[in-house]
């Protein structure tokens, strides 16, 4: 029996239980809200920056709330993916320091340097180094639970931040728009799980068409700039296979350009245009009229909508499907989902050195 139409065998397949952790995404998503509401944070007077700094899965976090919060609060929001924060960074800096594991290098130098810059740090982990550093340094500190990968947190590692900014109040009260999000999520999941047959699971499909191909997500400013990131990070760790993404309307004046030749790895590219009804109008004239012009260059395209009516549903509701889609490509390849052998080796060796 082909792999997709064996639910067990996938469930089998899957050691680290990257299924059952997108089965408890909406749960965790109500779950992370409820955890920052309790954080230990208190208001701030003369904000003038917020960032997220954290890597991979923990950083991804930081877009979302980067582009969620992007028409909501009155500064930026600035997501850093290095050893060095930005120059700006000082007193008046809010810093959140996300790291899934607590000890990937990168994010320890990120948060000894918001110390000495005396920047306002609020610290999300399940433990690690960096829980206790801060503990030490008594920084609050946003504990979530350990046991999953940090990619399949993404509701832990993003929503308690919104919290913390209503609770400082920079933001409203989103709690309804997470129930939203929960209820929403609760909904897709029965149409998505390995349970559900190839030909009526928009995810399993998805996967098919990306299956010895390079998937090309393209998302626009907005909402569905950062899910594009983030599907193509899941198809890398997730599938260990390559995908690329990019943004409208910015690709319309570069990458679009670029698919005439070679003509005979084109035909090997599948291009996802991930849509949002409250894209600009005429991001939504670009789409049609790009997939015109690329239609008959590569394997193929397809347009996903979001669903539900709160930005946070709409942003996961694409980031579920997605989600999804390359847990089944790893199926399809037969690669366990969940290791991700390149990234821990990486870390050990320089842990070495
Ligand atoms: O998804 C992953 O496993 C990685 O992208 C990690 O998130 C990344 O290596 C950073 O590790 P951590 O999230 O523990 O800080």
């Amino acid at each position: 029996m082909p792999i997709l139409d064996d639910a067990q065998a996938m469930y089998n397949a899957d050691t680290k239980g990257m299924l059952k952790a997108l089965w408890e995404l909406p749960e965790q998503c109500a779950r992370a809200w409820e955890l920052g509401m309790a954080a230990d944070v208190s208001p701030m007077d003369n904000l003038r920056q917020v960032v997220v700094t954290g890597l991979g899965g923990s950083a991804i976090g930081g877009d979302l709330l980067r582009v969620y919060a992007t028409q909501r609060l009155d500064v930026p929001v600035v997501v850093n993916r290095d050893y060095v924060l930005p120059k700006f960074v000082g007193p008046y800096t809010l810093v959140f320091a996300v790291s899934y594991s607590g000890n990937t290098e990168e994010t320890l130098s990120a948060y000894v340097q918001a110390r000495e810059k005396g920047a306002r740090i609020v610290v999300l982990t399940t433990g690690g180094k960096l829980g206790e550093l801060a503990g030490n340094d008594g920084v609050p500190v946003i504990t979530v639970p350990g046991g999953i990968a940090p990619r399949s947190a993404t509701g832990y590692l993003f929503i308690p931040t919104l919290a913390v900014l209503y609770r400082m109040g920079l933001l409203p009260d989103l709690s309804h728009e997470v129930a939203e999000c929960t209820s929403l999520l609760q909904s897709m999941r029965e149409k998505l799980k390995p349970e559900v047959p190839r030909d009526s699971n928009q995810a399993k499909m998805l996967a098919a068409n990306f299956h010895n191909r390079i998937p090309v997500i393209w998302g626009s400013s907005g909402t569905t700039e950062v899910v594009a990131q983030r599907w193509k990070g899941q198809i890398n760790e997730n599938a260990k296979a390559p995908a690329y993404w990019n943004v409208f309307p910015e690709l319309n004046h570069n990458e679009l350009v670029g698919f005439e030749f070679p003509g005979e790895l084109l035909r090997r590219l599948y291009v996802v245009i991930l849509r949002d009804p409250q894209d600009h109008p005429r991001v939504q004239k670009r789409f049609a009229i790009t997939r015109e012009i690329m239609e008959g260059e590569v394997a193929g395209v397809v347009e996903i909508m979001a669903r539900g009516s709160g930005t946070l549903a709409r942003m996961y509701s694409l980031v579920y499907i997605g989600d999804y889609a390359s847990v089944y490509l790893a199926m399809l390849y037969g690669v366990d989902p969940g290791p991700v052998r390149v990234i821990d080796t990486l870390k050990a060796r320089l842990a070495e050195e």
